[in-house]
Protein backbone atom coordinates (compact mmCIF):
# COMPACT_ATOMS: atom_id res chain seq x y z
CA UNK A 1 0.00 0.00 0.00
CA UNK A 2 1.09 3.51 -0.70
CA UNK A 3 2.89 5.59 2.06
CA UNK A 4 2.95 9.13 1.60
CA UNK A 5 3.26 12.84 3.13
CA UNK A 6 -0.05 15.01 2.64
CA UNK A 7 0.91 18.69 2.56
CA UNK A 8 -2.42 20.41 4.26
CA UNK A 9 -3.01 23.24 1.76
CA UNK A 10 -4.74 25.41 4.90
CA UNK A 11 -4.06 28.52 2.53
CA UNK A 12 -7.23 31.61 2.64
CA UNK A 13 -7.23 31.91 -0.80
CA UNK A 14 -6.18 30.54 -4.73
CA UNK A 15 -3.67 33.03 -5.32
CA UNK A 16 -1.95 32.03 -2.12
CA UNK A 17 -1.74 28.53 -3.03
CA UNK A 18 -1.34 28.58 -6.70
CA UNK A 19 1.77 30.57 -4.88
CA UNK A 20 2.62 27.42 -2.80
CA UNK A 21 2.64 24.87 -5.02
CA UNK A 22 4.46 26.52 -7.87
CA UNK A 23 7.28 26.62 -5.70
CA UNK A 24 7.39 22.74 -6.50
CA UNK A 25 8.61 22.56 -9.78
CA UNK A 26 9.99 18.69 -9.69
CA UNK A 27 7.26 17.12 -7.28
CA UNK A 28 3.62 16.94 -7.56
CA UNK A 29 2.72 15.98 -3.46
CA UNK A 30 -0.47 14.43 -2.87
CA UNK A 31 -2.60 17.99 -1.55
CA UNK A 32 -4.82 18.45 1.37
CA UNK A 33 -7.71 20.61 0.78
CA UNK A 34 -9.34 21.80 3.98
CA UNK A 35 -12.40 23.81 5.20
CA UNK A 36 -10.42 27.20 4.98
CA UNK A 37 -9.46 26.88 1.45
CA UNK A 38 -12.32 24.99 0.18
CA UNK A 39 -15.13 28.16 1.36
CA UNK A 40 -12.94 30.49 0.46
CA UNK A 41 -12.66 29.35 -3.57
CA UNK A 42 -15.43 26.49 -3.89
CA UNK A 43 -15.52 23.59 -5.93
CA UNK A 44 -13.19 25.18 -8.71
CA UNK A 45 -10.00 25.50 -6.36
CA UNK A 46 -10.35 21.27 -5.86
CA UNK A 47 -10.76 21.37 -9.84
CA UNK A 48 -7.51 23.71 -10.15
CA UNK A 49 -5.21 21.58 -7.97
CA UNK A 50 -6.38 18.33 -9.87
CA UNK A 51 -5.71 19.76 -13.20
CA UNK A 52 -2.14 20.65 -12.13
CA UNK A 53 -1.86 17.01 -11.36
CA UNK A 54 -2.06 16.84 -7.36
CA UNK A 55 -3.89 13.84 -5.81
CA UNK A 56 -6.49 15.31 -3.17
CA UNK A 57 -7.50 14.84 -0.18
CA UNK A 58 -10.75 16.80 0.50
CA UNK A 59 -10.83 17.13 4.33
CA UNK A 60 -14.26 19.12 5.02
CA UNK A 61 -14.90 16.29 7.82
CA UNK A 62 -18.52 16.03 7.68
CA UNK A 63 -20.96 15.43 10.70
CA UNK A 64 -24.50 16.09 10.13
CA UNK A 65 -27.75 13.86 10.04
CA UNK A 66 -26.95 10.69 7.77
CA UNK A 67 -29.77 12.11 4.73
CA UNK A 68 -27.57 15.36 4.70
CA UNK A 69 -24.19 13.77 4.50
CA UNK A 70 -24.89 11.16 2.36
CA UNK A 71 -26.33 13.49 0.16
CA UNK A 72 -23.20 16.31 0.18
CA UNK A 73 -21.49 13.09 -0.25
CA UNK A 74 -23.17 12.04 -3.45
CA UNK A 75 -22.28 16.07 -4.91
CA UNK A 76 -18.81 15.83 -3.69
CA UNK A 77 -18.44 12.31 -5.98
CA UNK A 78 -18.48 14.46 -9.01
CA UNK A 79 -15.49 16.03 -8.21
CA UNK A 80 -12.13 14.03 -8.79
CA UNK A 81 -10.75 13.52 -5.51
CA UNK A 82 -8.62 10.64 -4.24
CA UNK A 83 -9.55 10.75 -0.46
CA UNK A 84 -12.13 12.58 1.87
CA UNK A 85 -13.75 12.39 4.89
CA UNK A 86 -16.00 12.69 8.45
CA UNK A 87 -16.28 12.67 11.71
CA UNK A 88 -16.54 9.24 13.09
CA UNK A 89 -18.89 10.70 16.29
CA UNK A 90 -21.48 11.54 13.73
CA UNK A 91 -22.10 7.04 14.34
CA UNK A 92 -22.06 4.19 12.26
CA UNK A 93 -25.30 5.27 10.71
CA UNK A 94 -24.22 8.21 9.60
CA UNK A 95 -20.88 6.62 8.10
CA UNK A 96 -23.03 4.26 6.32
CA UNK A 97 -24.89 7.00 4.47
CA UNK A 98 -21.80 8.52 3.53
CA UNK A 99 -20.70 5.69 2.08
CA UNK A 100 -23.80 5.45 -0.20
CA UNK A 101 -23.88 8.72 -1.16
CA UNK A 102 -19.90 8.93 -1.89
CA UNK A 103 -19.92 5.54 -4.42
CA UNK A 104 -20.86 7.01 -8.15
CA UNK A 105 -23.01 5.14 -10.62
CA UNK A 106 -20.20 2.82 -11.70
CA UNK A 107 -19.24 2.07 -7.77
CA UNK A 108 -16.09 3.95 -7.96
CA UNK A 109 -15.56 6.31 -4.98
CA UNK A 110 -12.91 7.80 -3.51
CA UNK A 111 -11.67 6.82 -0.27
CA UNK A 112 -13.52 7.76 2.82
CA UNK A 113 -11.64 8.00 6.15
CA UNK A 114 -13.07 9.04 9.49
CA UNK A 115 -11.69 11.68 12.27
CA UNK A 116 -11.74 9.68 15.90
CA UNK A 117 -10.42 12.41 17.86
CA UNK A 118 -9.05 15.26 16.49
CA UNK A 119 -4.87 15.46 17.05
CA UNK A 120 -5.83 18.76 19.49
CA UNK A 121 -7.94 17.35 21.35
CA UNK A 122 -6.11 15.50 24.66
CA UNK A 123 -7.36 13.35 27.02
CA UNK A 124 -8.43 16.35 29.55
CA UNK A 125 -10.32 17.79 27.44
CA UNK A 126 -12.21 15.44 25.87
CA UNK A 127 -13.56 14.20 29.41
CA UNK A 128 -14.24 17.45 30.73
CA UNK A 129 -15.33 19.30 27.82
CA UNK A 130 -16.70 16.56 25.90
CA UNK A 131 -17.99 14.16 29.26
CA UNK A 132 -16.29 11.19 27.68
CA UNK A 133 -14.60 9.39 30.19
CA UNK A 134 -13.32 5.99 28.67
CA UNK A 135 -9.23 6.74 28.12
CA UNK A 136 -8.28 8.42 24.77
CA UNK A 137 -7.16 5.65 23.32
CA UNK A 138 -9.97 3.61 23.78
CA UNK A 139 -12.30 6.19 22.43
CA UNK A 140 -10.25 6.34 19.44
CA UNK A 141 -10.22 2.49 18.51
CA UNK A 142 -13.50 2.53 19.29
CA UNK A 143 -14.28 4.56 16.69
CA UNK A 144 -12.31 3.34 14.34
CA UNK A 145 -13.64 0.26 14.14
CA UNK A 146 -17.16 1.77 14.08
CA UNK A 147 -15.70 3.22 10.84
CA UNK A 148 -14.52 -0.39 9.97
CA UNK A 149 -17.72 -1.82 10.41
CA UNK A 150 -19.89 1.47 7.99
CA UNK A 151 -17.61 0.22 5.50
CA UNK A 152 -14.57 3.08 5.16
CA UNK A 153 -11.08 2.85 4.34
CA UNK A 154 -9.38 3.90 7.36
CA UNK A 155 -9.18 6.97 10.32
CA UNK A 156 -7.57 10.11 11.03
CA UNK A 157 -5.96 9.96 13.81
CA UNK A 158 -2.87 10.35 15.53
CA UNK A 159 0.65 8.84 14.97
CA UNK A 160 0.70 7.83 18.35
CA UNK A 161 -2.32 5.64 17.97
CA UNK A 162 -1.92 4.04 14.31
CA UNK A 163 -0.32 0.92 15.66
CA UNK A 164 -3.46 0.08 17.58
CA UNK A 165 -5.68 1.08 15.18
CA UNK A 166 -3.94 -1.77 12.64
CA UNK A 167 -3.80 -4.24 15.06
CA UNK A 168 -7.13 -4.53 15.61
CA UNK A 169 -8.71 -3.27 12.00
CA UNK A 170 -5.85 -4.71 10.06
CA UNK A 171 -2.73 -3.34 8.18
CA UNK A 172 -5.01 -2.72 5.22
CA UNK A 173 -6.96 -0.03 7.04
CA UNK A 174 -5.59 3.26 6.71
CA UNK A 175 -4.41 5.35 8.96
CA UNK A 176 -3.76 8.90 7.91
CA UNK A 177 -2.45 11.04 10.80
CA UNK A 178 -1.95 14.88 11.51
CA UNK A 179 -0.04 16.38 14.15
CA UNK A 180 3.26 16.08 12.66
CA UNK A 181 6.29 18.09 13.18
CA UNK A 182 10.10 18.17 12.96
CA UNK A 183 12.56 17.47 16.51
CA UNK A 184 12.83 20.69 16.40
CA UNK A 185 9.99 22.63 15.16
CA UNK A 186 6.97 24.03 17.16
CA UNK A 187 4.27 22.49 18.19
CA UNK A 188 1.54 25.48 18.28
CA UNK A 189 -2.01 24.08 18.68
CA UNK A 190 -1.20 20.64 18.20
CA UNK A 191 -1.30 18.45 20.88
CA UNK A 192 -0.50 14.70 20.33
CA UNK A 193 1.93 14.96 18.28
CA UNK A 194 5.78 13.27 16.68
CA UNK A 195 7.97 13.66 14.12
CA UNK A 196 8.17 11.99 10.60
CA UNK A 197 10.36 9.26 11.54
CA UNK A 198 8.36 8.08 14.78
CA UNK A 199 5.47 8.50 12.58
CA UNK A 200 7.21 5.98 9.87
CA UNK A 201 7.99 3.54 13.05
CA UNK A 202 4.63 3.47 14.31
CA UNK A 203 3.14 2.45 11.11
CA UNK A 204 1.20 6.00 9.93
CA UNK A 205 -0.16 5.19 6.60
CA UNK A 206 -0.06 8.75 5.46
CA UNK A 207 0.80 12.12 6.92
CA UNK A 208 -0.66 15.07 7.03
CA UNK A 209 1.58 17.72 7.78
CA UNK A 210 0.81 21.72 7.33
CA UNK A 211 2.58 24.46 9.14
CA UNK A 212 5.69 22.75 9.17
CA UNK A 213 6.40 22.67 5.24
CA UNK A 214 3.98 25.82 4.40
CA UNK A 215 5.22 28.27 6.93
CA UNK A 216 9.12 27.17 6.40
CA UNK A 217 11.55 29.50 5.19
CA UNK A 218 12.14 27.03 2.01
CA UNK A 219 8.92 24.54 2.23
CA UNK A 220 9.95 22.20 -0.96
CA UNK A 221 13.10 21.98 1.52
CA UNK A 222 11.02 21.11 4.18
CA UNK A 223 8.41 18.81 2.12
CA UNK A 224 11.48 16.92 1.35
CA UNK A 225 13.19 16.04 4.88
CA UNK A 226 9.66 14.73 5.62
CA UNK A 227 9.75 12.59 2.99
CA UNK A 228 13.38 11.26 3.57
CA UNK A 229 12.01 10.86 7.70
CA UNK A 230 9.04 9.17 6.71
CA UNK A 231 9.67 7.56 3.82
CA UNK A 232 13.03 6.78 3.98
CA UNK A 233 14.39 8.58 0.53
O1 LIG B 1 -0.34 22.84 10.43
P1 LIG B 1 -0.60 21.44 10.92
O2 LIG B 1 0.51 20.47 10.55
O3 LIG B 1 -0.96 21.38 12.39
O4 LIG B 1 -1.88 20.99 10.08
C1 LIG B 1 -2.58 19.81 10.35
C2 LIG B 1 -3.75 19.71 9.43
O5 LIG B 1 -4.46 18.50 9.69
C3 LIG B 1 -4.76 20.84 9.58
O6 LIG B 1 -5.26 21.12 8.27
C4 LIG B 1 -5.87 20.25 10.42
O7 LIG B 1 -7.14 20.77 10.10
C5 LIG B 1 -5.81 18.77 10.03
N1 LIG B 1 -6.29 17.82 11.03
C6 LIG B 1 -5.74 17.71 12.29
N2 LIG B 1 -6.23 16.78 13.18
C7 LIG B 1 -7.21 15.95 12.83
C8 LIG B 1 -7.77 16.04 11.54
C9 LIG B 1 -7.26 17.00 10.65
O8 LIG B 1 -4.83 18.43 12.62
N3 LIG B 1 -7.62 15.01 13.66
Amino acid sequence: MAKDVIIACDFDSKAKTIEFLDKFSDVKPFVKIGMELYYAEGPEIVREIKRRGHKIFLDLKLHDIPNTVKKSMSVLSKLDIDMCNLHASGTINMMKAAIEGLTRQDGTRPLLIAVTQLTSTDEESMHKDLLIDKPLNEVVLHYAKNAQISGLDGVVCSPLEAGIVHETCGKAFLTVTPGVRFADGEIADQKRVTTPERARELTSDYIVVGRPITAATDPVAAYKRCRKEFLGE
